[in-house]
């Protein structure tokens, strides 16, 4: 793993064992690209075919005629010099024009990789780990130094991207847009998958064709989105989970962004990624820097599932930061379905109670137990305890459950006001709000304006309070509405474009605050469900809840779109009750479990309420998720069927040392009199003997050359039951050969 700088040719080789990343310093001094993907020798000198001569149109500067940009592949394109293409980023200097050009200038290589000021990004845990290339390039009229920051990772086919802009010039400009990453390709055969959906179907994979024309994702809804995810895989066309070669490029940011692909008429593509441009302007003043958000790119050339191998790897150990890093999550127990905000004491620690008996380790008091809050017009911004509901307090309460032997957990969503409530009658021009407009209200509250520091000040003021005076283990972070009129009452005409971006830093910072004061706490973020799912997020919140659609057959697609680009472990699952209460379907418990233990398992139901004979169900699981958690998190994920495909979907988790696997599969609707079609399995050793729930043993070839039958039929491990019906097969190697 290295980066190679060569001089004569001018060329910079990233490469570590599986990819190389070649980039070459155009005639002009402008960044190119040349190639990524597999390996190739580090000394090879890349032919830099981007000297193509004069052709009709095409715009060359007289002191190198043989050169034009549009013909170029390029790492941080400028506009308005002769590329037509998108830009990656775009500056409006103080006499107006938008025109610049970069020009490279120096560089270093240095081991190891720096963070980046107020924004999550990938880290090293030892310098070892990665190898960092700065480029420093400059365009001397505009006054802007930009640094473009490349690391390679030792074990990981993954590139982290971003970009510094330095204002070294007399003039402020302001810039308009800032891609963390581009990406162009000598060729527009690809396609790319997006992760699409809303509230309650989240994240379901789409392909799209990318070659022709433009195509482009975003979110203006000031977080990342339930519409769609900052995540994007572009693929050739051949591949599939198995086999083929694509490239992920996740944004580890939670604001608005756009992921833009265009093909151009030589058939070539660029796709660019970062924050989105609509309503972005910042000024930038002589002396001051702007950072990009950070940009992952993942590749593989053996399929999907590889793919997103890596990215479960990269993101667990490069990109969560919590103590609950790599370890195995508490299994909890939260109360909301089941109370909504109507609770108190005694029905809380009834519920809490019984989650004991069943074995759960954590119980989290979800919405409703502070200020006025006993329906969703009052309360929020009012981070005090309402002693109608609970007489002693937070504090008394967690002690009280921690007295069960549970560790206490609490919800909280700090980003927002009800009008109802003391925070907002004492502040009102702390909500974003446009001047002499109707503000919108989404579930009656509003966003409180976290490109104040003094609105994060108060905030974190209230919750310090609650959190330092009482047991508290774990925090589930919500937001429950997007952005509208986003404007800062006060802050000047000049400052209203930088708003956006200001609010999500104003999160980060109040993350990094809580984290800091409380470093022992888990996190979960939460969104309305997954509206905030993103790579950003997991920096703070090492899970995120998966969606607030409990049903499990509606789950089995969230969570399979989600683990596309997001670990198991990141991925907040439970058994709710049953009807359940977004789609009123009737799932049976065991077949519930078997969603959610590809998560972080947990339960969202008043276990009171339900059967002995469900409750005995209950423990079973628990104690089932406890033996293998760790397996179900942190174990190499396979794909194997789809649920947007078929009426049966598969998927499996196998251990490093392939001696255990857990494969599930989940039918939708049991269907009559069809014929005997087979799930082959994956990633166990071929001779391995496998036994399978405890009873006969098969060679691990044959389960993944012959598969299991996935109907009634000649085997007897998978007898086809109802509709939304699952089956669990453990899988136990004792002896290899
Ligand atoms: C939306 C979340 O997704 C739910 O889990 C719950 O916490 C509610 N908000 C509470 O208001």
């Amino acid at each position: 793993m290295g980066v190679i700088f060569h001089k004569t040719a001018q060329q910079f080789h990233l490469f570590n064992n599986k990819i190389s990343y070649v980039i070459g310093i155009c005639p002009d001094g402008e960044v190119g690209h040349l190639y990524f993907g597999k390996r190739i020798h580090e000394n090879q000198i890349l032919a830099n075919e981007q000297t193509r001569g004069i052709r009709p149109l095409c715009c060359n500067r007289k002191e190198n005629e043989d050169y034009t940009k549009e013909l170029a592949l390029l790492e941080y394109p400028a506009f308005g010099n002769g590329d037509f293409r998108s830009p990656a980023y775009e500056v409006q200097q103080d006499n107006g024009s938008r025109v610049t050009n970069l020009v490279y200038v120096s560089h270093n290589i240095y081991p190891g990789k720096k963070r980046i000021p107020g924004l999550p990004a990938s880290y090293v845990n030892v310098e070892t780990e990665a190898t960092t290339l700065e480029l420093r390039c400059l365009d001397e009229v505009a006054g802007m130094d930009v640094t473009l920051f490349y690391t390679i990772w030792e074990n990981y086919p993954v590139i982290s991207r971003y970009a510094k802009i330095h204002n070294v010039g007399k003039t402020t400009f302001v810039i308009n847009k800032a891609s963390s990453v581009c990406l162009d390709f000598y060729d527009n055969e690809y396609e790319w998958m997006q992760f699409e959906g809303a509230w309650g179907r989240e994240r379901y994979p789409k392909v799209r064709n990318l070659s022709a024309g433009s195509s482009s994702i975003e979110s203006m809804r000031g977080h990342s989105s339930a519409s769609y995810n900052p995540f994007v895989i572009v693929k050739r066309k051949n591949t599939d989970e198995h086999m083929g070669e694509a490239i992920g490029i996740h944004l580890v940011y939670s604001g608005n962004f756009r992921a833009k692909a265009e093909s151009d008429m030589y058939g070539k593509l660029r796709v660019t990624m970062g924050i989105n441009p609509r309503w972005f302007a910042w000024p930038l003043a002589p002396g001051d820097e702007f950072y990009t958000p950070e940009a992952l790119l993942e590749f593989t050339q053996n399929g999907l599932n590889d793919l997103s191998q890596t990215i479960h790897s990269f993101l667990n150990h490069q990109m969560v930061r919590s103590p609950y890093k790599g370890k195995g999550r508490p299994i909890l127990l939260n109360n909301w379905e089941a109370t909504e905000m109507d609770f108190d004491e005694e029905k809380i620690l009834r519920i809490a109670r019984k989650g004991k008996e069943a074995g759960v380790e954590l119980f989290v008091l979800d919405d409703g137990w502070f200020g006025k809050r006993n329906d969703d017009y009052a309360g929020l911004g009012d981070w005090f305890v309402n002693t109608d509901k609970l007489p002693e307090g937070i504090k008394g309460l967690s002690e009280k459950v921690n007295a069960l032997g549970l560790q206490f957990g609490l919800w909280i969503e700090p980003e927002m006001v009800n009008e109802d409530s003391d925070l907002y009658r004492a502040h009102p021009d702390w909500v974003l709000a446009a001047p002499n407009r109707p503000r919108s209200l989404g579930r009656h509250q509003m966003v409180l304006d976290y490109s104040k520091p003094e609105v994060v000040d108060a905030i974190y003021d209230m919750l310090y309070q609650v959190i330092s005076t009482a047991s508290i283990s774990y925090i589930k972070w919500d937001m429950n509405r997007s952005i509208t009129e986003c404007y800062s009452q006060g802050a000047p005409a000049t400052e209203q474009g930088t708003i956006y971006h200001k609010y999500i830093k104003g999160v980060y910072s109040l993350y990094e605050r809580l984290i800091a004061a409380f470093p022992e706490i888990l996190f979960e973020s939460c969104a309305s469900g997954g509206a905030r799912f993103d790579a950003g997020m997991l920096y703070y919140a090492p899970q995120a809840w998966c969606s607030d659609d409990t049903d499990g057959h509606e789950r089995v697609k969230i969570q399979y779109g989600t683990s596309y680009g997001y670990p198991i472990a990141s991925m907040g699952a439970h058994v709710s009750a049953s009807p359940n209460l977004q789609t009123g379907r009737d799932i049976a418990i065991d077949d519930r479990a078997n969603i959610a233990c590809f998560g972080t398992f947990g339960y969202e139901l008043d276990l009171n309420e339900i059967s002995e004979e469900e409750f005995q169900k209950v423990k079973e699981q628990i104690v089932f998720m406890k033996e293998y958690r760790e397996l179900f998190q942190y174990g190499n994920l396979y794909r194997l069927q789809s649920p947007f495909e078929k009426n049966i979907s598969a998927w499996m988790v196998v251990s490093e040392d392939r001696k255990d696997a857990i494969v599930v599969t989940y039918k939708t609707l049991k269907t009559p009199n069809v014929g005997i079609d087979r799930i082959k399995l994956q990633g166990l050793n071929p001779d391995g003997k496998y036994r399978i729930n405890g009873g006969q043993t098969t060679y691990g070839d044959y389960l993944m050359e012959v598969g299991i039958p996935t109907q009634d039929g000649e085997e007897s491990w998978f007898y086809s039951d109802g509709d939304f019906s699952s089956r669990r097969y453990i899988l136990k190697s004792e002896v290899t050969k």
